[in-house]
């Protein structure tokens, strides 16, 4: 038997209560013997529940607790989630994480540590929630050289901007409605602005390139300031707005690595991820694009990853499963600003539509321009490519000073 313990007992923890139960049979089957959740870390009580017992408020009982070989944080946050995963790291105890939060700032050091101790740190549900992510890119995809992943990582934001697209809701509204739907929290902030979904492609890009690659190294933009005309320029042009999380790998050996909002053409793989869904492409050199679909969040699909990582470590107790990722090197990530890219440019100005793009053509030459439904005098929308963020937003600036006003700006995409 393999005592095990849980930290937290919120839509994660109990999810994981309720799949441990649920599947007791085949979890043992494919563990090769049962698995027993000995302790459940809560400073909640749940009387009612059959394992009402299993609760403890003192986080000593799991740490002192010699028969417990595997601890699973579903805490979220930093802290104290980070500490108590260091302690258990430091008391032989292998580790099973959905915390995106904790893996995102310090997969690097607890990888480390689990290394030095013999231990496992797995966290599979970090990212993507049920989309197996973290094993095919580490494991099943190991003989490529992948160059990029691209993503669409939060399903709280792909559901308003599908809502925004099919049904011409605005984005206060579709939020609101994700809100009363209980896809987004109450304060939805790290999803809207794209925090959440850019500690996913952090992980992501740690995993592929070996390389811990920290949120606060990477340009995020979220998707608060897109409009309804921004979304009907997109479909004029060909496409759809989504929020994606991309890596790619330069020659250079750097990366440039991004969450924003892009212009995808409706060719692409990840154009009808729709809803609360989640889409993740990796380039591979020999596998071409694979593309990963499912629920990125929720109870069940979340735990049920959790659960495999719990059956994943029972039956590695002596064969540990490595992964180390470097601290990154000075200038590993190629800033935003210095890289060649594409945009879609929304601008309004006195004149007629046509006198304001011929305006706009003189900045930029080459500059194509999208013509949506519906569009108001003096407004008018281009895309301009081979052109740097920094490069564009000079142009930008001098547009602006000669009385043109910018509204937004939104990169397209290559895949
Ligand atoms: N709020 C997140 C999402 C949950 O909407 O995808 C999973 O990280």
């Amino acid at each position: 038997m393999a005592d095990i313990a849980v930290l937290g007992h919120g839509v994660v923890g109990s999810g994981v209560l309720e799949v441990m139960l649920t599947h007791r049979e085949s979890i043992t089957r494919r563990a090769k013997e049962e698995i027993h959740v000995k302790h459940i870390l809560d400073l909640r009580e749940f009387p009612e529940l059959s394992y009402a017992a299993s609760f403890t408020k003192d986080f000593q009982v799991i740490l002192q607790d010699p028969e417990v070989k595997i601890v699973v944080e579903c805490m979220g946050g930093l802290e104290p989630a980070y500490t108590f995963v260091k302690q258990c790291l430091s008391n032989g105890k292998s580790v099973v994480t959905s915390n995106k939060e904790l893996v995102a700032a310090k997969g690097a050091k607890l990888l480390a540590l689990a290394q030095r101790n013999n231990l496992n740190f797995l966290f599979e549900a970090s990212v993507g929630g049920g989309i197996p992510i973290i094993r095919p890119i580490s494991q099943c995809l190991a003989a490529n050289e992948v160059g990029e992943i691209a993503g669409i990582l939060n399903g709280t934001t792909n559901f308003i901007l599908t809502k925004m697209i099919r049904e011409h809701m605005e984005f206060g509204e579709a939020l609101a409605l994700a809100q009363q739907l209980g896809y987004a929290e109450r304060d939805p902030s790290a999803d809207v602005e794209g925090a959440d979904a850019c500690r996913k492609i952090c992980i992501l890009a740690s995993l592929a390139f070996g390389t811990h690659v920290y949120p606060e190294d990477v340009h995020t933009e979220g998707i608060t300031r897109i409009t309804l005309e921004d979304v009907a320029y997109a479909d004029a042009w060909g496409g759809v707005i989504k929020l994606i999380g991309q890596v790619k790998m330069l020659e250079s050996g750097k990366i440039t690595i991004m969450v924003a909002p892009m212009f995808i053409s409706r060719e692409s793989q990840l154009a009808n991820v729709d809803d609360v869904f989640n889409g993740i492409l990796v380039r591979g050199d020999a596998t071409g694009d694979v593309v990963f679909y499912g629920k990125g969040a929720g109870k069940l699909p979340t735990a049920s990853a959790v659960v495999a990582d719990v059956i994943d470590c029972v039956k590695h107790f002596k064969a540990r499963k490595y992964l180390f990722w470097e601290d990154a090197k000075p200038g590993y990530v190629e800033p935003f600003g210095s890289v060649l890219d594409a945009f879609f440019v929304h601008i309004k100005g006195e004149s007629s539509s046509d006198a304001v793009f011929a305006q706009a053509e003189e900045k930029f030459p080459g500059a194509a321009r999208i013509i949506r439904k519906d569009e108001m005098p003096g407004e008018a929308g281009f895309s301009v490519s081979g052109i740097t963020e920094n490069d564009l937003q000079a142009a930008l600036s001098e547009l602006a000073a000669s009385g043109i006003s910018v509204l937004n700006r939104v990169k397209i995409s290559d895949f």
